[in-house]
């Protein structure tokens, strides 16, 4: 920051910086003694007076020892987010701003014991994207997700949530929004009480048995919910007749969209990165072309913003 400050241009970092005409963010970390120092505070006002844009530092922990306060360096996420809304194409349409929209993401965990659960292979990526792809449209978006180990998306208040109760929980305190998509793979059944005691072997014993009760169903409470979403969406995931099974769906749940995916193995969609879908709504069904995930997330929130524009 001091060289910026100066103009002084002597490696390659600090002769693109002189060199740019692109906005610049800084992201300060440092002691914070070296933060407070009139030098710096001094650099600072000289950048900020320049143009340049800063993200941090943060009050908290250093890395050394028994040093705390202003100059920990922000959360990376936070830089993403900032970096991402610096650059963003101030041009892009905006057709879900002043819309709310509940997106749920993920698998869920539910506990047999302490430290087993029963789980399954989704990745959350699918759900992740679409509620980033919905915040770049405009909409204010909340999304619970369950245990996965892929980022919160930028711009998304994300909720973390295990169990599909939680879940439940999560997604109707989110109410009222304009839009719920709910994309998660809910677990379909959970262990009717699990034990709060690792369960043990015990020699010679047969093991014991799993009693399993049924978990609420997500978007069938949404769906009929006395603050339903203008628009409800849900997914389908089959591994045969995705067509008939989706559109049993559509009623059974009370969706305006189900987004039906082929999720046998050979498809590798269920953690994969793309995915291959059929839109079925009241008006029929439509046939996506193979896609990424994201291409899919952006193409639903184009679909969504339109559907609530009335087109
Ligand atoms: O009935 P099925 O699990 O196939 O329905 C899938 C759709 O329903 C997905 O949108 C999924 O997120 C949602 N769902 C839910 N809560 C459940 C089960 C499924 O929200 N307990």
């Amino acid at each position: 920051m001091a060289k910026m400050a100066h103009g002084l241009a002597d490696d390659l970092a600090s002769t693109i910086l002189l060199a740019t005409d692109r906005p610049v963010l800084v992201a300060p970390a440092m002691n914070p003694k070296m933060w407070t120092a009139a030098p710096t505070t001094r650099n600072v006002a000289t950048l900020k007076a320049d143009g340049i844009h800063f993200i941090g530092p943060m009050a908290g922990e250093m890395a050394e020892k028994n040093e705390a306060g202003f100059g920990r360096m922000a959360e990376p996420l936070d830089i993403v987010a900032a970096a991402e809304a610096l650059f963003a194409d101030k041009d892009q349409a905006k057709p879900l701003a002043g819309k709310t929209a509940i997106v749920t993401s993920g698998p869920t965990h539910e506990p047999i014991d302490p430290v087993r659960y029963i789980a399954n292979r989704s990745s959350g990526r699918q759900g992740h994207a679409i509620a980033a792809a919905l915040a770049k449209l405009g909409a204010k978006v909340t999304l619970v997700s369950g245990p996965v180990t892929i980022p919160d998306p930028a711009g998304v208040t994300t909720v973390h949530v295990e169990r599909a109760e939680e879940m439940l929980e999560a997604v109707t305190s989110g109410l009222p929004a304009d839009i719920a998509v709910m994309v998660a793979a809910v677990a379909d059944w959970r262990v009717a009480s699990s034990s709060g005691q690792k369960i043990k072997k015990q020699p010679g014993e047969a093991p014991a048995p799993l009693l399993l009760t049924e978990n609420p169903d997500i978007l069938k409470t949404v769906g009929h919910h006395e603050q339903r979403p203008t628009l409800v969406i849900g997914f389908a995931a089959e591994t045969q007749n995705v067509e008939e099974n989706g559109r049993a769906k559509l009623a059974r749940k009370g969706a305006d969209m189900i987004v039906a995916n082929d999720v046998s193995p050979e498809t590798g969609i269920m953690g994969g990165s793309r995915n291959s879908v059929k839109i079925i709504s009241a008006d029929g069904i439509e046939a996506w072309p193979d896609l990424d995930k994201d291409e899919v997330a952006a193409r639903l929130a184009a679909l969504i913003a339109a559907r609530l524009a009335g087109a």
